[in-house]
Parts: C-alpha cells; sequence; structure tokens
C-alpha cells in the first residue's frame, strides 16, 4: 500500500481513500454532475449550488477561515455525552477509526468511536436538484447504546457575494417553515425569488429541531461545540433572520450488532409564479402542524415538489438504487477510454482521475473550488473551449451546447467576453474582452467536437453575438470570425498583437499600472498605438489554423482554405524571422516593441508558453528550431516537479509587464512550474519524436506519479493549477487543485499524443510516441459507436513511428483507421 501517511488509492472501486483525516489541506471532491452541485472535504467541509456558485448558492461556507475549511455538513453524535463526528471536524474528537472515500461524484465518510461506527455517503443522484447523505449507524458492541445523532447545515442567503458582505439587510431578511421532518429555507421567496431549499430525514420522524444558528450554536461557541449538542437537547428554535440553519435532532436505539439506516436530503425547488404559494398549508399552519417564521398566511411555501422528491427517495432501497444508477453512468463514461499496460499508475490516470476532474472542471470551469470562492468568475472563454476538450468523448451532446453558449457570447468582430455567466449564459461585463487569444481556442474546442461525434452539422448551427436574437450567423461564421480576429489584429512584426493578455493573464501589456486598487485584468487597457504582440498567438493560431484550414477542406470550401493556409505562412514566416531568439522562440514584444522572453533580457529571459506552442505548431521544424527549443526547456525551465513558466523569475515590479512581476519568485506566473503548460511542451516532444523526454516530464507532472504527498499539501489524485518553481521558498508545494486546463491537457497528451490515439475527421490516427522502455499496451477506445481495441507494440523499444497496423488482420496503409461501423481487433507494431 502506497501513499501510507494520508491515504491510497483503491482502482477497483474507483476510489482514493483517505486514512488520516488531517490532510496537510482539505482534499475535497465535487458532488453531482448537472445542475446540482456540491463540494466535499474529506472532513464533510463544503457546500452545495443550483447551477451558479455565486447566484445560487444554497449552504453557506467560510472560505479561509481559522481553522481552515470551517462549515460544512455535520453530523454530531452524542453518546453519553461524548461528542464526535464521523469526519472527525469540526469537534476533533480522536475517532477509534476514520476512513474518507472520494469516489466519482460521491464521498463515503466513516468514523467510529466507543462501539458506534457512522458512515455517511453522500451523493446527487442522477438529474435530480438533491444531495442525499445516507448516515448509517451501528452498534458494534455488545451492548444496547441510545444515542443522540444532530444533522447541520446553515443556509447561505443565495447570493454567495452579498451573503457574506451586506449583514445590515441580511440579518433581518432570513424565513424558514418546518413541516415534520422537513426543514424550508425560503429567505426572500415571497418577493422576487422563485425557488427555496429544504433539508431533511425522508425515512424516519424527528425528535426535535433547530433553525436559528445562535440557538443552536450560541453566540460564543464554535461548530466544535455547539450547546444544544454538548447538552444533548435542541431548542426547537425559529429562525426570524439573523442566521437560519437546519438541524435534525434524533434518539437512536441501537441493540447490540444493530444498524440503522437514516437518508437525510438537502434539496433546492423552483416554483412557476402562478404556483408559488400553498394555500393548503393555512389550514395546517392554523393547527399547528406547520410551524413559519412568517406571518403572513399567504406566503406559505408550495411544497409540492420536494414533498415529491423526498416520497420518491424514502427507502434505502430507493437510495441504493440512485446511487447504483451514478455509478452504472460512470461505468459507460469511463469505458470510452481504457489503456492497459504494466503501469498502474498511467492505467488509474487514464482509467479513471484524468477523465474524472476532465468532467469536474467542464462542468465548473474556474468557478468553485477551495481555491476559487465561486464568486469570482464565471466560466471563461478560453478555460471552457479548452476544457470540452477533455470531456467531449464522455457526453458529446453537453460539449456541443457548450460549444453554442460560447460562441454566442462572441462579438462581431470575433472579440470576445472573456467570461459569461453560467446562469444567464451572458457575457460577464465587469472582466470584459480583449484578451486576444480568445477566439482561437472556439476553433480548437469545435473542432475537437467534430472529430469525436463526426457532426458537422453544428457548424450550420445559428449563433448570435452577444446573445442578441436576431443577429444570428453560422458557427462556422463564428469560426472564420475567430480566425481573421488574429489576422486583422497583428502589430509590427506580423505577429499577432496580445491585448489585454494572451493565455497568460497576468502579462498584461498594456495595462501600466500603478494603482494598487486596480485589477491587472480589468483595468485601462491601453491596446491602442502599442506594439505588444505574443508568440504565444502566434503558436496557437498555427495550431488552430491548421485545424481551420482542415475544416474548411472537409466542408469543401478549398478558397477559404487557401486564404487561411497563406496566413499560417506568414505567421510562420514572421516567427522565424521575428520570433526566434537563437536558441529559443521570443514570448512577446511589449508595448514599445522591446523583447520579452530574450537572451537580452536580464530576468524572463525564457518562456515556456511560446516553447510549447510554437514546438506544437512545429514552427522550424526542419530548421532544428523544435528541437532547440525543446533543449532549451530542458536546461532553462526544467526541475524536479516540472517546468516552471519563465527563468530568471522577476525580482521586481515591471510595470510594462503588469502582474507577473507582482507575484514573488517562483510563484504563480512568474516562475511557478503552471502545470497547464507543461503537456504543451510535451506534446512539443512529440512533435520531435522525444518520446523519452515526453514521458519524462509527463510523470513529472501526473499527481499519479508524486513522491511526496505531504509536500505537495493539495490533493494527490487530481493536477493543480501552481507547483511553487525552482525560485520559491518550498518548491514543489501544490496550489489551486482541481479546476485548471491541466486537466483537460493532460488527458490530450497521454490520450492522443503519448499513448497516441487521436480521433480524426476520417477515423482513428494512431500515432504513439513513447519512452523507449515501453514495449507494450493495450487500448480500447469507442469512438462514434465503434469498438476499436487496440494492441501497440514496440519490440525495439522506439520512441516514435508506426511500422505497421492490422484492423481486423488486415494490413492497412498509412495509420488512420476508417470509423467504420461494428467492433475491430487493431494491431500496431512500431
Ligand atoms: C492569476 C491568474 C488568473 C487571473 C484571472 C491572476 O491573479 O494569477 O492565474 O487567471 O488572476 O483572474
Ligand atoms: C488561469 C486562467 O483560468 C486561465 O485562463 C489562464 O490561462 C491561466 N490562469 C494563466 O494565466
Amino acid at each position: 500500500m502506497e501513499n501510507k501517511n494520508f491515504g491510497y488509492f483503491d482502482d477497483k472501486n474507483r476510489e482514493f481513500v483517505i486514512t488520516n483525516p488531517a490532510t496537510p489541506f482539505p482534499w475535497i471532491n465535487y458532488l453531482g454532475n448537472e445542475d446540482f452541485f456540491g463540494l466535499i472535504s474529506n472532513t464533510g467541509g463544503g457546500y452545495d449550488f443550483y447551477k451558479d456558485a455565486k447566484f445560487r448558492r444554497i449552504t453557506r461556507y467560510r472560505y479561509n477561515g481559522v481553522p481552515m475549511d470551517n462549515g460544512g455538513r455535520y453530523f454530531y453524535i452524542n453518546d453519553n455525552g461524548t461528542v464526535w463526528n464521523p469526519g472527525w471536524k469540526p469537534c476533533k474528537t480522536p475517532l477509534d477509526s476514520y476512513e474518507c472515500r472520494h469516489g466519482m461524484n460521491y464521498t463515503r465518510i466513516t468514523g467510529s468511536k466507543n462501539g458506534i461506527e457512522a458512515s455517511v455517503l453522500f451523493f446527487v443522484p442522477l438529474k435530480t436538484w438533491a444531495e442525499i447523505q445516507k448516515v448509517t449507524l451501528n452498534n458494534t458492541t455488545s451492548e444496547k447504546k441510545t444515542i443522540k445523532l444532530f444533522s447541520f447545515a446553515e443556509w447561505c442567503l443565495w447570493n454567495a457575494a452579498t451573503d457574506m458582505e451586506n449583514f445590515q439587510r441580511n440579518w433581518s431578511t432570513g424565513e424558514v417553515e418546518i413541516d415534520g421532518a422537513t426543514i424550508y429555507h425560503k429567505t426572500e421567496y415571497k418577493e422576487r425569488r422563485n425557488h427555496y431549499a429544504y433539508y431533511t430525514v425522508t425515512n424516519a420522524k424527528i425528535n426535535g429541531y433547530d433553525t436559528d444558528r445562535e440557538s443552536f450554536i450560541g453566540l460564543y461557541n464554535e461548530f466544535a461545540d455547539p450547546q444544544c449538542v454538548m447538552a444533548g437537547k435542541p431548542s426547537n428554535s425559529l429562525a426570524h433572520g439573523w442566521s437560519p440553519i437546519a438541524s435534525h435532532y434524533i434518539e437512536v436505539e441501537l441493540a447490540p450488532g444493530e444498524s440503522k439506516d437514516f437518508i437525510f436530503m438537502l434539496g433546492y425547488v423552483e416554483n412557476a409564479q402562478e404556483e408559488k404559494f400553498s394555500a393548503e398549508d393555512i389550514e395546517r399552519k392554523k393547527n399547528g402542524t406547520l410551524i413559519s417564521s412568517q406571518d403572513s398566511d399567504v406566503t406559505l411555501v408550495n411544497k409540492a415538489k420536494a414533498k415529491a422528491l423526498i416520497e420518491k427517495f424514502s427507502t434505502v432501497e430507493a437510495v441504493d438504487a440512485a446511487f447504483a444508477e451514478l455509478a452504472q453512468m460512470w461505468d459507460a463514461l469511463l469505458d470510452k477510454y481504457v489503456v492497459k499496460s504494466d503501469d498502474e499508475r498511467l492505467n488509474r490516470m487514464v482509467n479513471i482521475w484524468s477523465q474524472y476532474q476532465c468532467m469536474i472542471t467542464f462542468n465548473f470551469s474556474r468557478s468553485a473550488s477551495f481555491f476559487e470562492s465561486g464568486v469570482g468568475r464565471g466560466m471563461g472563454f478560453r478555460d471552457s473551449n479548452q476544457d470540452l476538450v477533455g470531456f467531449v468523448h464522455q457526453i458529446p451532446s453537453r460539449a456541443r451546447e457548450r460549444i453554442i453558449d460560447i460562441a454566442s457570447t462572441q462579438f462581431p468582430d470575433g472579440g470576445c467576453y472573456h467570461q459569461y455567466q453560467p446562469l444567464t449564459k451572458h457575457g460577464n461585463n465587469d472582466i470584459g474582452g480583449g484578451f486576444n487569444d480568445d477566439p482561437c481556442w472556439l476553433i480548437f474546442g469545435t473542432v475537437a467536437y467534430i472529430k469525436e461525434t463526426g457532426d458537422f452539422s453544428i457548424l450550420q448551427e445559428p449563433v448570435p453575438f452577444d446573445n442578441e436574437p436576431g443577429t444570428e450567423v453560422s458557427l462556422m461564421e463564428h469560426l472564420r470570425i475567430s480566425f481573421n480576429h488574429v489576422v486583422e489584429n497583428l502589430g509590427p512584426h506580423m505577429l499577432p498583437l496580445i491585448g489585454r493578455a494572451d493565455w497568460n493573464d497576468c502579462l498584461n501589456l498594456n495595462c501600466f499600472s500603478w494603482d494598487p486598487n486596480e485589477s491587472f485584468q480589468t483595468t485601462e487597457n491601453n491596446s491602442e498605438g502599442s506594439k505588444a504582440e505574443s508568440l504565444m498567438i502566434a503558436g496557437l493560431f498555427v495550431v488552430t489554423g491548421k485545424d481551420y484550414v482542415e475544416l474548411c477542406k472537409q466542408i469543401g470550401d478549398n478558397a477559404e482554405a487557401e486564404r487561411a493556409q497563406k496566413c499560417i505562412d506568414s505567421m510562420v514566416e514572421a516567427v522565424k524571422k521575428h520570433g526566434w531568439d537563437g536558441e529559443w522562440y521570443l514570448r512577446a514584444y511589449d508595448f514599445y516593441g522591446n523583447k520579452i522572453g530574450s537572451n537580452e533580457c536580464e530576468e524572463g529571459k525564457i518562456f515556456i508558453e511560446s516553447q510549447g506552442f510554437c514546438t506544437m505548431a512545429g514552427i522550424g521544424l526542419e530548421e532544428g528550431m523544435v528541437d532547440k527549443a525543446i533543449d532549451s526547456c530542458k536546461k532553462y525551465l526544467d526541475c524536479e516537479h516540472g517546468m516552471v513558466l519563465n527563468n530568471p523569475a522577476y525580482t521586481t515590479y515591471h510595470v510594462e509587464m503588469g502582474e507577473i512581476s507582482s507575484y514573488p519568485a517562483g510563484y504563480k506566473e512568474n516562475a511557478g512550474i503552471f502545470c497547464h503548460n507543461n503537456p504543451w511542451v510535451i506534446i512539443g516532444e512529440t512533435v520531435a519524436g522525444r518520446g523519452n523526454d515526453a514521458w519524462e516530464l509527463f510523470r513529472k507532472i501526473s499527481p499519479m506519479y508524486l513522491k511526496d504527498q505531504a509536500l505537495h499539501k493539495v490533493e494527490p489524485y487530481v493536477n493543480c493549477q501552481m507547483v511553487a518553481g525552482k525560485d520559491a521558498a518550498k518548491p514543489g508545494e501544490g496550489k489551486n487543485s482541481w479546476l485548471t486546463g491541466t486537466a483537460a491537457w493532460m488527458w490530450l497528451t497521454v490520450s492522443q499524443y503519448l499513448l497516441g490515439v487521436k480521433p480524426t475527421y476520417d477515423g482513428l490516427m494512431i500515432d504513439p510516441c513513447l519512452d523507449s522502455s515501453i514495449k507494450e499496451y493495450s487500448v480500447k477506445r469507442i469512438l462514434r459507436g465503434t469498438e476499436y481495441d487496440i494492441t501497440v507494440k514496440n519490440p525495439n523499444g522506439n520512441q516514435k513511428g508506426v511500422k505497421s497496423i492490422t484492423v481486423d488482420g488486415v494490413a492497412i496503409k498509412g495509420n488512420v483507421i476508417m470509423a467504420t461501423p461494428g467492433k475491430h481487433v487493431v494491431e500496431v507494431v512500431m
């Protein structure tokens, strides 16, 4: 068993098992995969939201609290005066045993104390707007036990941003109703909201409740010692304003060896205007079976939808069946690409965790994690286009919908909102646009979708500009203007103007900010008259431009293909002429036309992004530029934990460069190991046929090969955005886990470029790039309904180059297997 300290992988169950609750940082998981979501830490911390972590936050969470990870779904057990939680926190009473299993969209936390074992399974059933918490209490002693179980959830007053700042209003608005075992949260429901939330026990009666935080916890107590729990008695409080909560109290008797299940459910409901209120409850309120914090009778919540769901999940059988359905969904999702090799870490990454993380980043973009508070950012234009590339093989229809949503926020000149809000799907004005790499990513995402599905019809979809009805043009037209946006915005060296920033949000070459109160991303953008050009966009343009040309040919628009190809050729020439520094590709030209990322610079001599994209694009391959650039990356950027973003790191603030030079050396965009762009170099290495180098870097970036969980700090089962670089105080320390473009890029890299199984318009291309020690592996790939069982043999330990391929025993020419229906056995020799 590896990773003894904090946990280990259980591949059979597709779980990471945490065995010590005091992990180096909260190690979290995601519940739900459409509409209703939860974040859950290994001690039960976190929160739920519906669709949008800012506007529909259902439960409250305190970011950056003391202690860390404060607030969540807590179960308290008072066993004869000993108070403990199955997840250890918040009481932190030493447990006799603890285990947290993070699986595919579920988490199971089990703790035991004094002969009581409490196991809680958290998950969101498919197509359901509710989180289920199945609590199993087991008396392992030979005596009868009577214990007191308290649940706890704290309501967020819907808007997560105002919830944590506008107390003069918030502390007067909270309203609840109590109906049997169900506690309804209905703040602002009587006015403009069409939604409420509820927390219930579906299969048992309760012996008491609390809905007012102060009554339950006590003004000077904490989550760790709520006064009601400590006293072993609920106060049956009714919230009027302040902080409404939901806590159930159940007295549980357990015979020796007996086990009981309690099904808790926390849900969200929307009601149409005409159906908002419940007349029948007025009577029930009068006769006392319903309790409400509101005086007016005409505003009682219509509970029909909640009640129907409570009924649906009122038996253990129904809950178990829903849980089995979730597992089946993942069986099917993870069956589309399965590798078998003698490297169990590779198998684990490809077959489980990489694909899982791709689904999560697809769902959340950069909105809600333990590093993204859910209030700051919506869905990123570039981010979502990259995320969907990692996800498209799982549920293509959702990727399709996402592409249309993203494209609908584009402007007629090809420019884009940098972000949009998932709830409204409209561009986010606070952030605005002008990030000149953004348009290219729409080509990147769309092409990946078509290659996966063969669905060219998406190109004919009418898609508006800036969500303005009546402005629709075809998606293909959006791609054309995306391509043109680069061509129409070239600088003095005929390289792409950077605009506000390119992929590197912190390379702010046109902002010149001296005001600490402004954001680098939204402050004035002095692009007008600027000479600032980006080599990263140049490389990205060549990579995605080639895709665009190929797409034009596919749909028979040869004239457009020819025109586009000329633009690409000119860009390649411009890079060779003005973007090559002798040993590596330049990074940029600044506002004044000075070089960035050149040997002439004192700091920031070499940057990873342009090496990644220009090598990936194969610019100057014949002239040896690709190899030289990779050698330089290895020489100047590489370290034990991966490649840093730039070297040497900036040590002083450069107003002409912006945020990048605001970070201390070794962190984030200033010479941190930005995991996201390491795969770009890996792909560049595969372009040059350097399999050994590619796999070496791959193993540094994939968390499956981690050597030191404690140093890495964040979750060892998914990629994080940034690992502190060689100039940092603690090289190797990870930050910003889960929501990162690294997920999709690592997936793309390992599935298509290393293992080399790549969808094309015609079928599957087989083009592995291997570490010479890899002698054989197999991949099962389901593409457009056809199953390919591919075995790759590499008897001579080659790094690249397919010698022969047979399909169902028949040799084929070239390395593309045409997509024909059925099931095929493919044998590949390198
Ligand atoms: C971070 C970037 C991020 C940007 C967007 C910056 O502070 O360093 O990684 O993309 O903020 O908000
Ligand atoms: C995080 C952002 O989400 C992504 O879009 C950006 O490219 C990187 N930071 C680098 O700045």
